[in-house]
């Protein structure tokens, strides 16, 4: 039974205050941290912070923390770590608010993590293993890695527009095969890189990948394609991108040069446009999954593009995790993918399922990353557990994103013979 839980602030990659906390079981202390992002929305859950201006820019987590401390911790001490969907409840119950204001879901989300971990450890199962029983499945999948390797919007301070450019090891056998693959392309990207715009073109982004000041899409493809074509994995690694493009939007243009203190009006486009774009990057680059296309609002043309059935159009703050989003984008085809990011919804019953709800709709899901990460791994577990088939966890370089694919590598060499690459499958595993 759960005896004792204990939160503290720790710091996040960015150096922003975050939640971890300590949860303690007769089997032992199980640690957990919540991560944190850019991008909100408006459905999303509440990332509790102090708003003292006078520590940390009013972005310490000491009210979450006592939360976990006192209300928290007196409800769930002497319950059974195993049974998460009761503990999850009864965090919702106390919190009683329809986003976890209350509470903060920064502050549930680190104790619903622990949990999962101290419910695995009592049941003598891998952590990836018990949230398959969780999800009612048996079956576990490696997921398809997807590196950022540039990095652009509102994780990097060059002009581009475009958040991250990713690349997908769809043709490896194995995950370990995909690292390796991952890791050389990246590396032969940086030779070319410091080739073309010198040392300084590789300093990287919030979440490792380059950041050239390069100020199109397809200048960004163009080195990323260069790269793949170099080590030789033309057609066995793929291309995505995570526009974000919520971050430029202007009413109902989308500005390319966002970042640009001079405004000329000669980079904006109408979402007419950019599907036009979208449909001539994808007709030249191998391209198979763009995130987030337009605004959080734009779902007409989310659906516009989708419906050219020419990738995969993922939802990130369109649907910010949210089960009444996710029906309404299954029914109206608005997308055909989730992004499942753990702290947008604050529990891991509630992740389990909206991500049955996108599986069910035959969509994809990408298991996600936050900009701002720590060094939990969890969701390498998650990943494989409810068999997503892909992951994006930033770059192959960096503590906080290794953390996810190193993770990856060792219940790979676990599972052994047993253990199965998502690999063409990546979609649909
Ligand atoms: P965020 O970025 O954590 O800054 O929101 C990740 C993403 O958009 O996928
Ligand atoms: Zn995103």
């Amino acid at each position: 039974v759960i005896t004792k839980i204990t939160a503290r602030q720790v710091l996040d990659s960015r150096g922003i205050p975050t939640i971890e906390v300590d949860l303690y079981t007769n089997k032992g202390m199980f640690r957990a941290s919540s991560p944190s992002g850019n991008c909100t929305g408006i459905y999303e859950a509440v990332e509790l912070r102090d708003g003292d201006k006078g520590r940390y820019l009013g972005k310490g987590v000491s009210r979450a923390v006592k939360n976990v401390n006192e209300r928290i911790s007196e409800a769930l001490i002497g319950m059974d770590p195993t049974l998460q969907s009761q503990i999850d409840q009864v965090m919702l119950d106390l919190d009683k608010t329809e986003n976890k204001v209350e509470l903060g879901a920064n502050a549930i989300l680190a104790v619903s993590i622990a949990a999962c971990k101290a419910g695995a450890a009592e049941k003598e199962v891998p952590l990836y293993k018990h949230i398959a029983e969780l999800s009612g499945k048996t079956s576990t999948v490696l997921p398809v890695p997807s590196f950022t390797v540039i990095s652009g919007g509102a994780h990097a301070g060059n002009n581009l527009a475009v958040q991250e450019i990713m690349i997908l090891p769809v043709g490896a056998n194995t995950f370990e095969e995909a690292m390796q693959m991952g890791s050389e392309t990246y590396h032969q990207l940086k030779a070319i890189i410091t080739e073309k715009y010198g040392t300084s073109g590789c300093n990287v982004g919030e979440d490792g990948g380059f950041a050239p000041n390069i100020s199109s899409f397809k200048e960004g493809l163009d080195l990323v394609k260069e790269a793949i074509d170099q080590t030789g994995y033309n057609g066995k690694i793929k291309i995505a991108m995570d526009v974000a493009a919520t971050n430029f939007c202007l009413g109902t243009k989308y500005d390319l040069d966002f970042k640009s203190p001079n405004k000329s009006g000669q980079n904006f486009r109408t979402g007419e446009e950019m599907i036009e774009m979208y449909v001539q990057l994808c007709a030249d680059y191998p391209i198979v999954s763009i995130e987030q296309p337009f605004d959080k609002e734009d779902w007409e043309n989310t659906k516009l593009l989708s419906a050219h059935g020419i990738c995969q159009v993922v939802g990130d703050d369109l649907l910010m995790l949210n089960p009444k989003c996710i029906e309404r984008a299954i029914n109206e085809s608005t997308c055909n993918a989730l992004l499942l990011k753990m702290n947008q919804i604050g529990t891991v019953t509630e992740a389990i399922k909206a991500v049955k709800l996108a599986k069910d709709a035959h969509w994809g899901v990408v298991t996600s990353h936050r900009c701002g990460e720590t060094e939990d791994s969890f969701i390498a577990d998650l990943a494989v557990g409810l068999a997503t088939g892909q992951i994006k966890a930033g770059a192959p370089c960096r503590g906080e994103r290794l953390v996810k694919y190193n993770q990856l590598l060792r219940i790979e060499e676990e599972l052994g013979e047993r253990a199965v690459y998502a690999g063409l499958n990546w979609r649909l595993p």
